[in-house]
């Protein structure tokens, strides 16, 4: 090994140890392991018995014997500050990296940091377990999304050719090595239907990411909920059957709904689902834009070619999938106007939802 180390010994190449110093270097250092305080073999009597002997030394053998002592002196300098280092960092306290700040810090030193009594969860949180209760009540796995995939999971394996112009309708960020921030959690059906036999019920819950201009109707990161459900002889009255069910039980009303045809590639036939105004039944009010009926979500039943390529046979079952965004879902239920509260981390805002 050539070059300095921490712990080693670094041979000079310029002086070659006298002998005497190399024995007395090797004691030393030897010594130092014993010594319950390092520091203390800088003033070993051994190197002071040296720079004595250094004082008669002849004048031709004087500098390469002071270098030699000065040389084995800094080698001890290096072990001692090499044992120091390691006994401050054995000392630390350990650190709960898992904790959003550092709790070795007592709380009376911390007064900028809220007392986590004070602190509530997220509407958003609230929601997404209100939502999986129900959906597991019926039968459903419930499961997260993923927040970073590939374009086979977002694109290819959702029945959309390379080049095709519905891909536009799904922009979203890149990195340089063609990860995607998923704007979809469709990208998670492939997923489900390769990970076990029908019958399958899943319902898959998490963040999306679109390239938006942002005001009060759109954000760049929000919430879907996926559902999948494949078994032999499904049809779509089984889907809108479960899709009123799940939203009469989250808005404790008993709906109405309508479906118009609409085009996704993943789906065939494609629907947008609409529900009657939960909160004026259909008389009209601002949640609705005096409409009296909200579009949703979008749904269908599964393209053959999604189900093949998920290794489904499309000829022995069918199934259904929809989206569902949930921060739309919350919005209508709480009054929110703005979609951008939910992450603009306002202590006003979140502190109603206690
Ligand atoms: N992934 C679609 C979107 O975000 C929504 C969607 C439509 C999901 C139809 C589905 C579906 O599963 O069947 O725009």
């Amino acid at each position: 090994m050539t070059g300095p180390r921490c712990h080693g010994i670094v041979k000079s190449k310029r002086t070659r140890m006298n002998p005497h110093i190399a024995h007395i270097a090797t004691e030393l250092k030897k010594k130092l392991q014993s010594l319950p305080e390092k520091r203390d073999i800088l003033k070993a009597p051994e190197l002071r018995e040296l720079y004595a002997q250094l004082k008669v030394t002849s004048q031709d053998e004087r500098p390469a014997f002071g270098q030699a002592i000065n040389q084995l002196k800094q080698e001890l300098e290096t072990m001692v500050l090499g044992y120091e280092s390691a006994a401050e960092s054995a000392a630390l306290t350990p650190i709960d990296i898992t904790a959003p700040f550092d709790t070795n810090i007592k709380p009376a030193d911390r007064p900028h940091l809220l007392p986590t009594e004070l602190g509530s969860r997220h509407p958003l949180s609230i929601e997404r377990q209100v939502v999986a209760d129900i959906f597991t009540r019926m039968g459903y796995d419930v499961l997260d999304s993923r927040q970073i995939d590939d374009d086979y999971h977002m694109f290819g394996s959702l029945n959309f050719p390379e080049g095709h112009p519905a891909r536009d309708d799904y922009d979203t960020f890149v990195t340089e090595e063609g990860l995607i921030a998923p704007a979809h959690t469709s990208t998670m059906q492939n997923r489900v239907l390769k990970a076990g036999e029908p019958p399958i019920r899943s319902v898959l819950i998490g963040r999306v990411f679109r390239n938006e201009d942002l005001d009060a109707k759109h954000e760049h990161t929000l919430n879907q909920i996926e559902g999948v459900y494949v078994d032999r002889n499904i049809n779509v009255g089984h889907l809108l059957a479960t899709l009123k069910t799940f939203l009469d039980a989250y808005y404790k009303a008993d709906l109405k709904f309508r479906i118009q045809p609409a085009y996704f590639p993943f789906v065939e036939p494609g629907f947008e689902f609409a529900i009657s105004c939960p909160f004026c039944n259909e008389k009209g009010c601002m949640t609705c834009k005096y409409e009296g009926w909200i579009e949703l979500l979008g749904c269908g039943m599964i393209h053959p070619n999604v189900l093949r390529e998920g290794g489904v046979d499309p000829v022995v079952y069918s199934g259904f999938a929809w989206g569902l965004g949930l921060d739309r879902l919350v919005m209508m239920k709480h009054s929110i106007e703005d979609i951008r509260n939910f992450q603009a981390g306002k202590l006003e805002f979140l502190r109603q939802f206690k």
